[in-house]
């Protein structure tokens, strides 16, 4: 007996996925328990010099109405016509598995019940953290615990670009081409770059660790553009340096706080040491206490292997649904950003810093005033106490009418 699986989209992850299928054959058919085919690749683009050129389509209707195909790979990418494919082969019975991060956050809670409906599986361990294990450990192996939090690196090209311009002082354009030309950014690497891709990754693993939907378009998302080589020099000389964050966690009152934004992270915490395209994802459970999953959060091959590994997985349980869900919900279930506690780094230029001084600590309490090496005197950089951003905000709005605010980074 022999089982037939198809890739849509042959770009990055596609042809990685294809590439690593192949490479591994042998061992998968052997791990599954009978033969395993690539039968088709769709895409779009003509590929005549491929290896695979005999496999390749473009009519989507050929993979949908092949009863042989029991698996297939969406590494498309986008929300519209991955969508489409999406729910039509899980009805027709056909498995999906993705590394599509846009499509689970904002479809998943939908696409998981029509899988179940039809006793196939809708499974994404490549959309976050490409490579790392990190969907199954929070559904399957920690699913004893509460989860307390999760915050993590989530996403390899921004982590690549700090990396680059802290430690070799490269540029952000040209850290953000060594990045594409690696094929770890996305398509528009403005999701990338401004926290959009983290965001959805960060959506997918609160969804999946509290069992509701959470909206990428309703949490607080911000990015790395407007980072500064004043911004790093201030946290390096305070012990610090600046990642991309993702961080979900549910309140006392049953809230749940989600957001992205680069944080100022202490050189002594474990997420600091993460650079270049790694991801790291700390969990924190009730039981378990402190875990933490680190790998190759982005590229072809580390991202391919999850989704092969998802290819395995679907095949093996082909016709049982394995169960992964949450639930669709419209119901209030975040914690507005204004309520969120935060201590936060803040960069303003004005007149004179040392007379700005005595005023900003009256409004914000006891400051930690921060130095760099040639920091003109017109430039102040501080840490503020803990405290909700509404008052952060508030005070900063005021702080505007007198002096420019460069910077607002908050602190892990
Ligand atoms: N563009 C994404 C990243 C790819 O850089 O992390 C992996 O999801």
């Amino acid at each position: 007996m022999s089982s037939k699986i198809a890739v849509i989209g042959y770009g990055v992850v596609g042809s990685g996925t294809v590439e690593l299928f192949e490479m591994n054959k042998a061992q998968i058919e052997e791990n599954i328990g009978r033969q395993v085919d690539l039968k088709y690749i769709l895409d779009l683009k003509d590929f005549p010099d491929s290896p695979y050129a005999d496999r390749m389509i473009k009519d989507f209707n050929i993979i949908l109405n092949d009863p042989e195909i029991e698996v297939v790979a969406e590494v498309v990418g986008g929300a519209t016509f991955a969508y489409n494919y999406t729910k039509a082969l899980l009805e027709s019975g056909k498995s999906v598995v993705t590394s599509n991060k846009e499509l689970v956050a904002r479809k998943g809670a939908e696409l998981l019940k029509i899988a179940r409906e039809h006793s196939c599986n809708y499974l994404f361990e490549a959309s976050v953290g490409g490579g790392i294990p990190i969907i199954r450990p929070i559904y399957r192996c920690l699913a004893g615990n509460k989860i307390e939090e999760i915050a993590g690196i989530l996403n390899g090209t921004t982590n690549f670009i700090l990396t680059k311009m802290i430690r070799e002082q490269m540029s952000f354009e040209e850290a953000l081409k060594l990045a594409q030309q690696n094929g770890y950014a996305e398509a528009d690497p403005t999701a990338d770059v401004e926290g959009i891709d983290a965001c959805r990754k960060i959506c997918i693993l609160g969804s999946l660790a509290y069992g509701k939907n959470i909206d990428p378009d309703k949490i607080h998302c911000s990015g790395i553009s407007k980072i500064t080589m004043e911004d790093v020099e201030y946290a390096d000389v305070a012990g610090y340096v600046i990642k991309l964050i993702g961080v979900v966690k549910d309140t006392e009152d049953g809230k749940i706080s989600a957001m992205v934004s680069p944080r100022f992270v202490d050189k002594k915490h474990m997420l600091s040491h993460v650079d270049d395209v790694y991801n790291a994802i700390c969990v924190k459970g009730n039981g378990v206490g402190d875990t933490v999953f680190y790998g190759r959060g982005a590229g072809k091959l580390p991202t391919a292997s999850a989704v092969v590994g998802d290819i395995v997985d679907a095949l093996k349980h082909q016709g049982t649904n394995i169960g992964f869900n949450w639930a669709d919900s419209d119901e209030d279930i975040l914690l507005p950003r204004a309520e969120e506690e935060s201590s936060v780094y803040v960069r303003v230029k004005g007149e004179d810093a040392e007379s700005m001084k005595s005023a900003f600590s009256s409004m914000f309490g006891k400051l930690i005033f921060l130095e760099r090496a040639g920091r003109p005197d017109n430039e102040l950089a501080f840490i503020t106490p803990k405290m909700k951003e509404s008052e952060i905000d508030a005070n900063l709005t005021i702080l505007s009418h007198t002096v420019s605010i460069e910077s607002k980074i908050r602190i892990l």
